[in-house]
């Protein structure tokens, strides 16, 4: 997968050597700055922005994020929870299926709670009645799913052949509009406007019958509002004709947006060896650290990384770096460092705030990164969090 993101911004002046290996350092003046450009997209057009936590869930920015977004959108019972303890806003809830036993403190935590199909909402109409006899008060949303692809990689395309995630747009029939406040639809990953634009020109035909009949349209994340080329313009325009096309109030929650190029994971090299290419250990593990690199796969971006391909195996100059863990796919790329591959350099992967913190994990015993806090206008420091033995031991029994 490519990735568009990798502008060192401020981190181009940082010195490694001020924090913990291995550490995530976020960013807050670009958080702000990507903040700044998605409440302007969300005023311009009078559409509502959620962060979503899914992506990026580090709640000692949550005071940050509140200052310029409306909300946030959370996955489950946990985000939910997370998001009501600590960011301000609406909460809107969505997940591929609910257990009946989450649902009453999902229904009080949220404001907007979205199934992924209607024969749910009818198995939990009772908890639902139920939860509106208490008084409370929350919207009932169905994710449709617009059976158009314009995803890159079929795993990061909810709308590839034969997907699991919202209801097929075709099988929409009047009276499904009986169980529901309003409707959402998550399609794209790490796309700029034209994937949008065409997808809703499908959605558009197939929902036009029922248009007066939702209240609020989501459409979801994936869309990179705040990458450098993305025609923001475009997009105001056609949130405000979707408006008044539909008369429905619209929301977006992008997630890898609101932190776009706002961290480093900053490790350092523990040992080198020649195995027919230049090979280094080092204390960032892939699949602990940095899971979408094998994933999804893709190659993250190197601060300060020296021009040439690397790609080509064994490219002169380039060394494999790979983590500590016993795994032999623990390898994060070949990459032309701007320095020797000397045990005890530090090295930083670029764009690492949303979708590494959030899927860490401790295999092998492996450390997990400590969270520093950064603001690049003042070049005030924090260390958030360390994570000691007990972190490790205390997930398992
Ligand atoms: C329902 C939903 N909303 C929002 C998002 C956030 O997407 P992104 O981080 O790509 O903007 C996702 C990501 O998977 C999602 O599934």
């Amino acid at each position: 997968m490519e990735t568009r993101a990798g502008d060192p911004g401020a981190f181009a002046h940082f010195d490694l050597h001020r924090v913990d290996s291995p550490a995530f350092v976020i960013d807050a003046a670009r958080l702000r700055e990507n903040l700044r450009i998605l409440q302007d997209v969300g005023e311009r057009a009078g559409v509502k922005v959620l962060a979503a936590l899914k992506a990026f869930s580090m709640w000692s920015t949550a005071p940050i994020i509140g200052e310029y977004l409306d909300g946030v959108c959370t996955s489950g019972l946990w985000e939910a929870r997370l998001a009501s303890e600590f960011y301000d806003g609406e909460i809107t809830t969505y997940s591929a299926a609910y257990k009946p036993d989450d649902l009453d403190e999902i229904l009080r935590l949220s404001d907007h709670v979205i199934f992924n199909s209607p024969g749910q909402i009818i198995r939990c109409s009772a908890i639902i009645s139920a939860a509106r006899a208490r008084g409370e008060s929350f919207d009932i949303g169905l994710r449709i799913n617009p059976l158009h692809a314009e995803g890159e990689v079929p795993r990061y395309d909810p709308s590839a052949p034969h997907s699991r995630l919202g209801f097929p747009i075709d099988q929409l029939t009047e009276e499904h509009f009986a169980l529901i406040d309003g409707l959402h639809m998550h399609t794209l990953c790490e796309q700029d406007f034209p994937p949008l634009a065409r997808t809703w020109d499908v959605v558009f035909d197939l929902l036009e019958p029922y248009f007066g009949k939702f209240k609020w349209i989501n459409l979801g994340g994936g869309h990179h509002i705040t990458r450098a080329d993305y025609q923001r313009d475009e997009l105001v325009q056609f949130l405000l004709d979707l408006k008044d096309d539909t008369g429905a109030d619209v929301y977006i929650e992008p997630g890898e947006a609101v932190a776009l190029d706002a961290g480093i994971l900053v490790g350092t090299i523990l040992d080198a060896h020649e195995n027919g290419i230049a090979v280094a250990i080092t204390d960032i593990s892939a699949t602990c650290h940095m899971p979408d690199v094998i994933e999804a796969p893709y190659r993250p971006a190197m601060l300060g990384e020296l021009p040439g391909d690397p790609e080509v195996i064994g490219d002169e100059g380039a060394v494999r770096l790979g983590g500590p863990s016993c795994l032999a796919g623990d390898v994060i790329g070949d990459y032309r460092l701007p320095f020797a591959p000397e045990p005890g350099r530090r090295f930083a992967f670029l764009d690492q705030a949303h979708y590494s913190m959030v899927k860490t994990t401790t295999f092998n015993g492996v450390p997990l990164p400590s969270i520093w806090l950064w603001d690049s206008e003042t070049d005030a420091l924090e260390c958030i969090k360390r994570f000691d033995y007990e972190t490790f031991r205390d997930r398992l029994s």
